[in-house]
């Protein structure tokens, strides 16, 4: 299949709206990272995101929608803390989990009755779905187990030939997917920490949300998480990454020895480094990308401080590294 590069005019983004209408594949740029959308309504279309991202059944998809409103249609569930939320957050980088109407299939929601909506920000992302006239799954439009794309060449890197038709947008904002969170459960659990952070929900919901106990520990062989997407390879680069983990100016002097010896062993070598959290989230899957790109052996990494906008970034720089973590005394 030859896949169509549209740019984000109104005509284009008509036309995207119309492709995903008639059940075919289209990946767009949001505010986190490029989603891989498709009729969220129709199963075989919601089959085919799988198969182009080699993505494991079970592994359910966010249904995204372009009014508030619109949420009326895939669940029953209306909480004040949902209202709250909603009203604090959406549209932005936030993914509430709620209990599903029969109408969405069950290829969208991985089997569970359980359906994931997120309203995103971007205006490119809403217009299309608008467009389309449906709710729209998306999953980020990467190959399985890749970083998650957060420009379109990445998306054209791993997606063509596999896809209908990709749009050539801007580079995405956040760098990381949204916060997921668990409203069918009181208080409110976050089963992946995004951009939005736990103490930001805690202060507007006036409760102490908490993290899914599986996000603070390292899968095992029989991890079974609410969010079934944590238990696959996840981020990961070609080369082999390393994570260092401790007081800064001792993990940047480490980190720059270490790349003085692979250097020496003729080992192709990179050192991240980031300015803050926000720059680190905006980031981290671009440089992993393009570490591939170059072929790049050897990835050393400066690990953040878990806490806020920190440890949702340390989140996905551990997968990608395979828990592979340096601590620096
Ligand atoms: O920012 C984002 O959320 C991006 C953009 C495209 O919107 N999308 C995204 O989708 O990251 P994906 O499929 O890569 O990640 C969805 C995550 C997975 O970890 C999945 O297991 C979880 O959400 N999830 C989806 N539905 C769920 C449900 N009903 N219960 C628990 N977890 C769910
Ligand atoms: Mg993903």
């Amino acid at each position: 299949m030859e896949t169509i590069i549209l740019s984000t005019t109104e005509e284009d983004l008509k036309r995207a709206g119309e492709l995903l209408r008639e059940g075919k594949l289209v990946a767009f740029p949001t505010e986190t990272v490029y989603g891989l959308g498709a009729n969220a309504l129709d199963e075989k279309a919601c089959k085919n995101v799988y198969l182009a991202k080699g993505r494991p059944t079970d592994n359910p998809m966010i249904v995204h929608i372009s009014h508030v409103k619109d949420i009326e249609s895939l669940t029953n569930d209306m909480t004040n803390d949902m209202k709250i939320l909603m009203d604090k957050f959406w549209p932005g980088p936030l993914t509430m989990i709620v209990n599903a109407k029969d109408v969405i299939p069950k290829v969208t929601t991985g089997g569970l009755s359980t359906v994931a909506i997120r309203m995103p920000s971007s205006e490119v992302a809403r217009k299309v779905i608008s467009y389309s006239g449906c709710p729209i799954a998306a999953p980020s439009a990467n190959l399985s187990g890749k970083p998650s794309p957060t420009k379109a060449s990445h998306v054209i890197d791993d997606m063509s030939n596999r896809i209908d038709a990709i749009i050539d947008g801007p580079e995405c904002e956040v760098g990381i997917e949204s916060t997921v969170i668990d409203m069918t459960v009181n208080p409110p659990v976050i089963l992946r920490p995004g951009i939005i952070t736990k103490e930001e929900i805690s202060k507007v919901l006036g409760k102490d949300v908490t993290f899914d106990p599986n996000l603070l520990k390292k899968p095992e062989k029989d991890f079974k998480p609410k969010s079934p997407g944590m238990r696959y390879k996840h981020y990961a680069p070609n080369g082999k990454m390393i994570l260092f983990k401790g007081d800064k100016d001792k993990v940047r002097a480490r980190i720059l020895e270490e790349e003085k010896k692979a250097k020496k062993d003729g080992i192709k070598v990179r050192s991240i480094f980031f300015s803050d959290d926000i720059n680190a989230a905006h980031d981290i899957f671009k440089l992993l990308r393009s570490c591939d790109k170059e072929e790049v052996e050897l990835i050393l990494v400066e690990g953040r401080l878990e806490e806020g906008v920190g440890f949702s970034v340390m989140n996905r720089m551990l997968r990608s590294a395979g828990y592979n973590i340096i601590e620096v005394k």
